[in-house]
Parts: C-alpha cells; sequence; structure tokens
C-alpha cells in the first residue's frame, strides 16, 4: 500500500491550536494527516507524544512525522531516540530548506510558543517539498546510522 502521502501528528497541550491549523494545512495540500494527539488543553506530557509519532517513522508506517510542542525541543530530543528518526527543529525558512537538503529530515518539530502561525505555515510546506540532497550528505547520515548500531 503507498503510504508516502501519510504524516503522523502530535502534539502537546502547549501547541494544540497549532496543531489543529497545520492538520488543516496538510489536508488542503493532499497530505494524510494521522492525528495522534492531543485533541484538549489537559496537561499531558510531550515524551508520550512524541513516542507516539516517532514510533510510526521509525517503523516505516509512515514516513514522515510532525511533532508540536511549546519550544518544540522537547519533542526533538524524544523523537531523536528512536532507530532511523532524524527529527529537526525549526523556526525559520531557512532551517526547514537545510534539514531537508543536508539532514533528509523525516520528522518536524516545531514550537508553537515561539513560531507565529503563519512562519509554521511556511516552514511546514518547505519542509515538505524540499528533497534530500544526496551526495556528500549520505556518508553524514551512514555515520548517524551506525552510531544507531554501535553497542551501548
Ligand atoms: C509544556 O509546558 C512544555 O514544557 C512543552 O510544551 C515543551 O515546550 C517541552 O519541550
Amino acid at each position: 500500500m503507498d503510504n508516502s502521502n501519510k504524516i503522523a501528528v502530535a502534539c502537546d497541550h502547549g501547541a494544540l491550536e497549532l496543531k489543529s491549523k497545520l492538520v488543516q494545512l496538510l489536508e488542503k495540500l493532499g497530505y494524510e494527516p494521522l492525528d495522534l494527539g492531543v485533541h484538549n488543553y489537559d496537561s499531558v506530557d510531550y515524551p508520550d507524544y512524541a513516542e507516539k509519532v516517532a514510533q510510526l517513522v521509525s517503523s516505516g508506517e509512515a514516513p514522515r512525522g510532525l511533532l508540536l510542542c511549546g519550544t518544540g525541543v522537547g519533542m526533538s530530543i524524544v523523537a531523536n531516540k528512536f532507530k532511523g528518526v532524524r527529527a529537526t527543529l525549526a523556526h525559520d525558512h531557512y532551517t526547514a530548506v537545510m534539514s531537508r537538503q543536508h539532514n533528509n529530515s523525516n520528522i518536524l518539530c516545531i514550537g508553537a510558543r515561539v513560531t507565529g502561525e503563519e512562519v509554521a505555515f511556511d516552514i511546514l510546506q518547505t519542509w515538505l517539498t524540499t528533497p534530500y540532497e544526496g551526495g556528500r550528505h549520505d556518508k553524514r547520515l551512514d555515520k548517524i546510522s551506525a552510531l544507531e548500531k554501535k553497542p551501548e
């Protein structure tokens, strides 16, 4: 089954409003967002939601993920614990471009308390449409994969 349009999405209570708007944007752009919560403002722990998305990306069930919290920091720390995940926190257009071209980012993290709505829209669309450059970056990503295989 072709899952290339799927994007796993989650947030904590600090980013519910922005998540709803970005899910709408994803639908408008023809993606299939898989909204894994949260759905209300009750206080939750961001690791639980980062785990939901990172697991789907790590297993290949979803090729990409989007994680939102107050700063984006907590979500990125947790997501990068999962094998094969390259989660990147973007605050601006340039970082969104580079995170794809150089890092082949597969999870985008945005901080809802530090990023304006229009900037977040631009970051997401840029991240979705910018291809990985490959070439000299392959060996760097290979080194990241090698670290994941290193015994503790
Ligand atoms: C929740 O208050 C806040 O800590 C969380 O949204 C996030 O910013 C963590 O990195």
